[in-house]
């Protein structure tokens, strides 16, 4: 962590009263912990969230102010910039977010979310990076440390283990320990030894019995003690339970979401608990001391305000930063026959078919809501790409119920609210169903008629913030709203349709990802989304996403349902251990709809020449040279992504049977061979000992595995360490 006159925070420390120091560690808005205008110390002011810098709310209540001076960029989801598999783009998404939260006035971002996809169905995982802690850890140091250019913190978010919805205030998680420093804390370790992060935020659930965020285990012993992190350690809103607790703990400022911040756990109550010895206040000052830190880290205090980088938003180029990461994420599924891409000089009539083609996604999902300055659909960017020569026409092809509808039936569910009897509302329910179903049925049939009518056809389907959001878990993976029926009905009457899916985390497609002869899929990318998919379908733009996360069949399959817990109440228990993701699927050979790393391209990539080089001189470290040649033999641009997956073949543990360890993204023109260089170290081979509690390496022969995803290895070679 960067280092700063640490005698200007204790001059300041010397100088503030109790009540002062209190009002520096807790919310005293919604949004910005107390500062202390005496001495100079302002408040430091957060703002949500991964897709760019959040509306602005009143100080003390959840009502946008309701001004236009916060429409912002709106920046392709932490999913999306993970399937680009792009150390670059999260480096300049991150200068992007940062800049728009400085030039809004904000000393906190809080992101990225990077806790790990355990299962398909967690609500937030559109908020989340991938299944596989190597791909965390490359992409959110390059992503924090591009926001902190900015003068402005990251708030790497939430830590630990806080990978479900349901119940996620309460739920107590058990994950045993080789588990959690393998797979849930590398990508927060990596984020403060490397990215530097200025602040973190403490989860909502329990880790081992005791709430995240005033966890003596997690933020003192883990946090302090064992790595040493001196930033600020913030809250999740609502996440603090017990004075006691949190003021001995590593936390530094409680947030929440009532106005009435006097009386939060570290307000009054600690105050007066500090008042009558019950509390010792060195533990306060620890907190102002990382909060201090952090505000000299930011050029926030005195002099050094002069030199703070004053930020911007709506920039021209943050736009183009944001269209080139949509692009690089969109993942080509399938492609049979080369259907794609779309031949432009020979279109006449092109038909987009789904709601998907024509919605937008900004404004929903929870705490990543963003009032965007605009966001392009994907039937606007085809058209602004074909321009007038093409038709473009459209059907809804399927209903989704408007919100206030949506309101009824949640009425209707929590009968103690509603003020017609219990009759009525069966009557009203029943009448909106019917009606639902008429209107379903009329939509289905327009969009099968014009599929049977139009040569070209896209359906463009997927989920929405409805399902994608904070608070809530899916309980399956089908697609809502009816779309598995509409697909397979506009197949049938024109089997050369393509499907492409937006959404933020997997679908069942196996009722008819065989009818189509290409899917081309899409995370929610971003204001420039829509231009990105067009210019991905004409051929513009190459697909290189890669999947950062498996796609099973069905969550059944997943291990966290299969072997662990998933969507419990009150505990849940991380069964499956190390097995997450492909570590599961690839150990055990079970069919999976599309692999981890998977994702095509307009052209074919060739592995050759693999060559690796074990260097032992140094005893605390070893090097593993690898290089590859890799050649574009096919007849168009394209990124491939090179992955690097270690296999232990002979381990005193149980192993996952492949890892991914390091991986490189490679751009050729049709015909050029590049060499590709990727150097592993002891951390790539090591497991963590829980009886030594250390990582160890243990001598013996493993295999190096190049490939275009982990069920497409190329090339192999062993080594003995
Ligand atoms: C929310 C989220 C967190 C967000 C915070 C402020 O509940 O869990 O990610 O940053 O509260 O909105």
């Amino acid at each position: 962590m960067k280092k700063v006159d640490e005698r200007r925070i204790e001059d300041l420390l010397s100088q503030l009263t109790l009540e002062e120091k209190i009002n520096m560690i807790h919310g005293v808005a919604i949004f910005h912990s107390g500062g202390v205008p005496r001495l100079g110390i302002p408040p430091l002011k957060m703002s949500d969230g991964p897709m760019g810098v959040r509306k602005e709310f009143a100080y003390d209540s959840w009502i946008n102010v309701g001004t236009t001076d916060d429409l912002v960029s709106y920046l392709p989801s932490n999913s999306a910039l993970a399937s680009t598999w792009s150390r670059d783009l999260a480096y300049k998404t991150g200068k992007v977010l940062g800049a728009e939260a400085r030039g809004r006035g904000k000393d906190v971002i809080l992101a990225p979310g990077i806790n790990i996809k355990r299962s398909p169905l967690c609500g937030r995982n559109f908020e989340y990076m991938s299944e596989d802690p190597r791909l965390v850890e490359e992409l959110v140091v390059p992503l924090v440390k591009g926001i902190q250019e900015n003068d402005v913190a990251a708030c790497v978010k939430h830590l630990a283990a806080n990978n479900q919805e349901t119940d996620r205030l309460e739920v107590d998680t058990y994950v045993d320990q080789r588990s959690l420093r393998e797979i849930y804390l590398p990508g927060f370790k990596a984020a403060i030894d490397k990215g530097e992060s200025h602040t973190i935020m403490g989860a909502y659930n329990r880790l081992y019995g005791e709430f995240c965020s005033q966890s003596r285990y997690l933020l003192t012993e883990l946090l302090r003690d064992e790595w040493g992190y001196d930033g600020a350690v913030i809250s999740d809103w609502g996440a603090v339970h017990d004075t006691k607790e949190a003021a001995e703990s590593g936390l530094d400022i409680e947030m929440s979401v009532t106005a009435n911040f006097d009386d939060y756990y570290m307000a009054n109550p600690l105050l007066e608990a500090v008042r009558n010895g019950e509390i010792k206040e060195e533990y306060i000052d620890k907190k102002i001391r990382n909060i201090l830190r952090t505000m000299l880290r930011l050029n926030m205090l005195g002099e050094d305000r002069k030199n703070r980088v004053p930020g911007t938003y709506n920039a021209p180029h943050h736009r183009e930063a944001i269209q080139e990461c949509a692009e690089e994420s969109i993942i080509l599924l399938k492609n049979e026959n080369n259907r794609l891409p779309l031949q432009k000089d020979k279109l006449k009539t092109l038909a987009i078919i789904g709601q998907n083609g024509e919605r937008v996604h900004a404004g929903g999902g929870g705490s990543a809501e963003i009032k965007a300055l605009y966001e392009i659909s994907p039937l606007l960017g085809m058209k602004m790409e074909l321009g007038g020569n093409v038709e473009v026409k459209y059907a809804k092809g399927y209903y989704v119920p408007t919100k206030e509808e949506k309101e009824l039936n949640w009425q209707q569910d929590s009968l103690e609210k509603q003020t017609i009897t219990k009759e009525e509302a069966e009557l009203k329910a029943e009448k909106q169903e019917k009606e639902t179903r008429a209107r379903q049925e009329e939509l289905l049939q327009e969009a099968v008629a014009l599929a049977r009518d139009t040569e070209e056809v896209i359906l463009v389907v997927g989920l929405d913030h409805e399902y994608d959001v904070e608070g809530g878990d899916r309980k399956d993976m089908k697609l809502p709203y009816g779309q598995d029926r509409l697909i397979k009905e506009v197949l049938a009457v024109n089997p050369s349709a393509i499907v492409v899916v937006v959404a933020g985390s997997p679908i069942e497609m196996g009722s008819w990802a065989d009818a189509t002869s290409a899917i081309v899929w899409c995370y929610y990318a971003g204001m420039e989304g829509g231009r990105a998919l067009a210019k991905v379908l004409l051929g513009k733009v190459n697909p290189s996403g890669k999947l950062a996360e498996t796609f099973p069949k069905t969550h059944m399959d997943c291990p966290a349902h299969k072997l662990g817990e998933f969507g419990n109440y009150g505990k849940i228990t991380y069964n499956e251990g190390v097995y997450v993701g492909y570590r599961y699927y690839d150990s055990y050979d079970i069919d999976v709809e599309f692999p981890f790393g998977h994702g095509l391209s307009y052209t074919t990539f060739k592995y050759s020449d693999l060559k690796v080089e074990v260097d032992q001189t140094n005893k605390e470290d070893v090097d593993v040279r690898i290089q590859v040649t890799i050649e574009n033999t096919g007849s168009v641009y394209g990124a491939e992504v090179v992955q690097v997956y270690v296999s232990d073949k002979e381990a005193s543990v149980d192993r996952p049977i492949h890892e991914l360890k390091g991986f490189e993204k490679v751009y050729l023109k049709p015909g050029e061979k590049q060499n590709v260089n990727i150097t592993l170290n002891k951390d790539s081979f090591s497991f963590y000992d829980v009886e030594s509690k250390r990582f160890v390496v243990e001598p013996g022969e493993f295999e190096i595995q190049l490939g275009s995803s982990s069920r497409d290895i190329r090339l192999v070679e062993t080594i003995i360490l």
